[in-house]
């Protein structure tokens, strides 16, 4: 917890609208509390459960509208303040309403939350590090391998974020972590039978999981991409 509140106090220049505010801690005898930005839909997992509770699973602009967001507070972190956030996933991304009856998904605001593994990059060109961390199955294969990683890791995480918002499945698996690695170093994955997808979503699920972290695009190069073209960036 005194990480996640070092991390909150390094972002340089005060917020962003797609990071979750942070306001200040408080320490008594026996608990340390952390003040932030209440965010009334709670977590994207939550979200897509009641948004969808049959399919589990957003339509592609909706899905387009989150990851916005998601990528341009990634890109934030690390562009102000040189942070990898390192644990992407559905449970850490925040929802919050911008209306009192929301409906559709410009109503709602997604935000970064839960910087309990987020690292500040050493300050040398090309940092990398090297310690395993974050939740398998969003892990980049560099990650899962213990190679050195940088904040691409953080771009194959969210490659594997949207493919689960637009599928309700991951896109690598396995029994167990030997399995998953092994299927990460196929590097195959397979959009579902029935999920129709563009084929700009396509392509960008694809620059975000490319195995080798370095043929992997970067932030600036994703916000450029046609996936995105036509949605509001911040
Ligand atoms: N600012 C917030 N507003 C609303 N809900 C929040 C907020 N921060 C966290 N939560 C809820 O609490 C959950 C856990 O928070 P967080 O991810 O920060 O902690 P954690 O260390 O992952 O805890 P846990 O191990 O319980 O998942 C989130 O998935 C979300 O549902
Ligand atoms: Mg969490």
């Amino acid at each position: 917890m005194e990480r996640e509140i070092e991390v909150f106090q390094s972002l340089s220049g005060g917020g962003h609208p797609s990071i979750v505010r942070f306001y200040k801690a408080l320490q008594t005898a026996n608990n340390l509390y952390l003040f932030m930005e209440y965010c009334d839909k709670g977590d994207l997992k939550e979200f897509i459960a009641t948004r969808a509770p049959l399919t589990g699973k957003l339509p592609e602009h909706e899905a387009r509208f989150i990851l916005c967001q998601v990528l341009c507070g990634l890109k934030h972190l690390k562009d102000r303040s040189g942070i990898m956030h390192r644990d992407i996933k559905l449970d850490n991304i925040l929802v919050k309403s911008k209306v009192p009856h929301p409906d559709s998904i410009e109503h709602y605001e997604f935000k970064i939350g839960d910087m309990g593994l987020a690292k500040q990059m050493a300050s040398s060109p090309d940092p990398t590090h090297q310690t395993m961390c974050g939740t398998p199955l969003y892990m980049a294969p560099e990650v899962i391998t213990g190679a050195k990683y940088n904040y691409k890791a953080d771009v194959w995480s969210l490659g594997a974020l949207l493919f689960q918002i637009l599928t309700g499945e991951y896109p690598f698996t396995g029994k167990n972590i030997d399995e998953l690695r092994f299927n990460l170093k196929q590097g195959i994955y397979k959009i579902p039978n029935n999920t129709n997808l563009s084929l700009e979503c396509i392509d960008f699920l694809n620059c975000c999981l490319k195995h080798d972290s370095k043929k992997r695009k970067s932030w600036n190069e994703l916000r450029l991409h046609p996936f995105l073209g036509s949605s509001d960036s911040r």
